[in-house]
């Protein structure tokens, strides 16, 4: 059988495709597979993440958006496996450089935790002992996971990171108490202390929430230049999408613990493909049209113990089709590139073959 040119091109093409697919591996320092995490309660189980799959490649920034209860926290506490008793990962990897991480001992989990791998929460004042001086606690995360190891060392260290994220007399500061801090100077010490080990995966689950705009804006700003300088990779945990849509190299849509879309800022912002992130969009103010009403999502958040068979977005969304109430469905290529899982794409791609085969028939009887 003859080769044609047809053969030769798909052949390079898929070619390019494996390899950029490699590529993206072998850079990813995470990769979550087919995640399944849930709680088992008197009532039931709680299925709250339900196959979320997703690379972090080094030094990249991922958003991970939703709103409440879609799983966004209970991704990142599998990741550093501080789950409540009654969760456990039911299936799927969570690998680092290629290592299983749900295989590592305790021991080698409390050092990925230290030194691999660190979180900031939204409220500081439940990872801030108010017992203690700011310095003393620094000190002491300094002295566990890193190799400063004696008093003046770690003190010296610890001077350093205040100084880093911005603390002024940082000296004086040790001295003090968490209470003696405002709110955006205590997310800044979460972030000194977050980055004492220098992890390379920084974790921030809705760090800014608690925040007036302004202080928001300057620790997200603070976060991004020590990105930049450290190279390490964050994933940034929000139900906000507009505060931190500028800062990330992708972006996961969460809702009912399944991702419903990824893509950059862009491709979320200007081409959404699910019908949940343009429901997202809708709901935030545009600062180009502060006079365009905003249209809150419909319908009250789904019920994990009872999850829909088919889309979890179905009982809320205006467009639903027969089959989104049976099957949930597969994430799917779309033509610029990002990925979204929502049967209007399936249909429009089969409306849009069936338009052109019936243009190729009419053209042939044409001629
Ligand atoms: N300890 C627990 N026991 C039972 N269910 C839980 C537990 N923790 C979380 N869940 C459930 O898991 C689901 C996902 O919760 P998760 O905390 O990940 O939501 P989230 O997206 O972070 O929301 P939020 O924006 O409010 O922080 C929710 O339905 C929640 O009720
Ligand atoms: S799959 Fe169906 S129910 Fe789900 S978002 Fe798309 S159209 Fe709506
Ligand atoms: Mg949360």
């Amino acid at each position: 059988m003859a080769i044609t040119d047809t053969d030769v091109n798909s052949k390079i093409q898929e070619e390019k495709v494996e390899e950029k697919v490699r590529e993206n591996e072998e850079q990813a320092i995470l990769r979550v597979e087919n995640l399944h995490t849930s709680f088992f309660t008197d009532s039931g189980e709680v299925r709250a993440v339900n196959g979320v799959s997703f690379n972090l490649p080094k030094g990249k920034v991922l958003g991970v958006v939703g709103e409440s209860g879609s799983g966004k926290s209970v991704t990142a506490y599998s990741i550093m496996q501080i789950l409540a008793d009654t969760g456990r990962v039911v299936e799927g990897k969570i690998l680092y450089k290629g290592e299983n991480i749900l295989d590592y001992s305790e021991k080698k989990m409390n050092s990925f935790r230290g030194e691999k791998c660190s979180i900031i929460f939204q409220d500081p004042m439940t990872s801030l002992n108010p017992t203690f001086t700011i310095g003393w606690q620094l000190r002491e995360a300094i002295q566990l996971h890193t190799d400063y190891k004696t008093k003046e060392e770690a003190n010296k260290r610890a001077v350093e990171l205040l100084k880093m994220v911005g603390i002024t007399e940082p000296e004086r500061r040790m001295k003090q108490y968490p209470f003696e801090y405002s709110g955006g100077m205590r997310q800044r010490v979460m972030i000194a202390m977050a980055l004492a080990c220098e992890p390379d995966i920084l974790i921030a689950d809705e760090q800014t929430t608690a925040l007036d705009v302004t202080i928001q804006a300057q620790i997200l700003e603070l976060m991004k230049e020590l990105q930049k300088e450290m190279g390490m990779a964050i994933i940034l945990v929000t139900h906000d999408l507009g505060v931190i849509a500028s800062m990330c190299d992708e972006i996961i849509v969460m809702y009912g613990g399944r991702v419903c879309e990824r893509g950059t800022a862009d491709d979320i912002f200007y081409r959404p493909c699910h019908e949940y992130t343009k429901g997202l969009l809708r709901s935030i103010p545009d600062v180009k049209n502060m006079k365009e009403k905003l249209v809150p999502i419909g319908g009250s958040p789904i019920n994990m113990l009872s999850l829909p068979k088919g889309c979890a977005f179905c009982p809320r969304c205006e467009k639903a089709l027969k089959v989104c109430l049976e099957n949930a469905p597969d994430e799917m290529e779309m033509p610029d590139g990002h990925y979204a899982s929502c049967w209007l794409n399936v249909k429009k791609e089969y409306e849009e073959e069936i338009n052109a085969e019936n243009q190729k028939t009419a053209g042939k009887e044409h001629a």
